[in-house]
C-alpha cells in the first residue's frame, strides 16, 4: 500500500477538519495519482470533502466504527474488515489518504509515501509522522519547486528502507 499526503514545514496536515490550504496543482496531482485506484479515508476526512461525498473516478473506502454509517461508498468498521475489503485489490493500487488517525494506523503497512511538502508553516491540529526523523523511511524523489498562491511546494516520494 501507499500513502499520499500534503504537509507543511511542521508535517501539519489539517485544521478544523479542513486542509491547511487548497493548492489546485496539488489537488490535480492527487487526482492523477489516485484516479481509477482505491483511496482509504477516515470518516472525518470523508465529511471534509465537498458535500461530504466520496471523490469521483476512484473507489472510496471509508473507515468508521458506525456500522450504519450512511455513505455513498464502501464502509469498513475495523482494520480487519478493511483488510478483508482490500483482498480483491492490487496493493499497489491502494492509497491511504488520511486523515491523521488513518495515516497513523496504516502507515506501518505502506511501502511508499507521496508527500507534497509546502515550504510554509500553518496553524494545524492534525499531523503526519515526520518521515525525515524516521530511519525506516528515505526520500527517493523530490520535484523542482512549484509556486502557487504565493506558496512554494515540492512533490516528494519516500520509500521504506529495505
Ligand atoms: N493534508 C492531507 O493530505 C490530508 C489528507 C486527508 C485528511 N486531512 C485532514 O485530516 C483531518 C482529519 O483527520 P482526523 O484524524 O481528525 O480524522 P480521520 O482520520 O479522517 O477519521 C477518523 C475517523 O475514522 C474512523 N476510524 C479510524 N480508525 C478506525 C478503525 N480502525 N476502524 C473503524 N473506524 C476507524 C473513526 O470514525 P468514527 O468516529 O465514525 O468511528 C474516526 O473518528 C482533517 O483536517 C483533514 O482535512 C489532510
Amino acid at each position: 500500500m501507499k500513502a499520499i499526503v500534503v504537509v507543511d514545514r511542521n508535517w501539519g496536515i489539517g485544521k478544523d477538519n479542513s486542509l491547511l490550504v487548497h493548492l489546485p496543482g496539488d489537488l490535480k496531482y492527487f487526482r492523477e495519482k489516485t484516479k481509477g485506484k482505491v483511496i482509504v479515508i477516515g470518516r472525518q476526512t470523508l465529511e471534509s470533502f465537498p458535500g461530504g461525498k466520496p471523490l469521483p473516478e476512484r473507489t472510496n473506502i471509508v473507515l468508521t466504527t458506525n456500522e450504519d454509517y450512511p455513505a455513498a461508498c464502501e464502509v469498513c468498521c475495523s482494520k480487519e474488515h478493511l483488510f478483508q475489503c482490500l483482498e480483491g485489490y492490487d496493493p499497489e493500487d491502494v492509497f491511504i489518504a488520511g486523515g491523521e488517525q488513518i495515516y497513523r494506523e496504516f502507515l506501518p503497512y505502506c511501502d511508499t509515501v507521496y508527500v507534497t511538502k509546502i515550504d510554509a508553516a500553518f496553524p494545524a491540529d492534525r499531523y503526519f509522522a515526520d518521515l525525515d526523523k524516521d530511519r525506516e523511511w528515505e526520500p527517493v524523489f523530490q520535484s523542482d519547486p512549484v509556486t502557487e498562491k504565493g506558496l512554494s511546494y515540492r512533490f516528494t516520494e519516500y520509500k521504506r528502507v529495505p
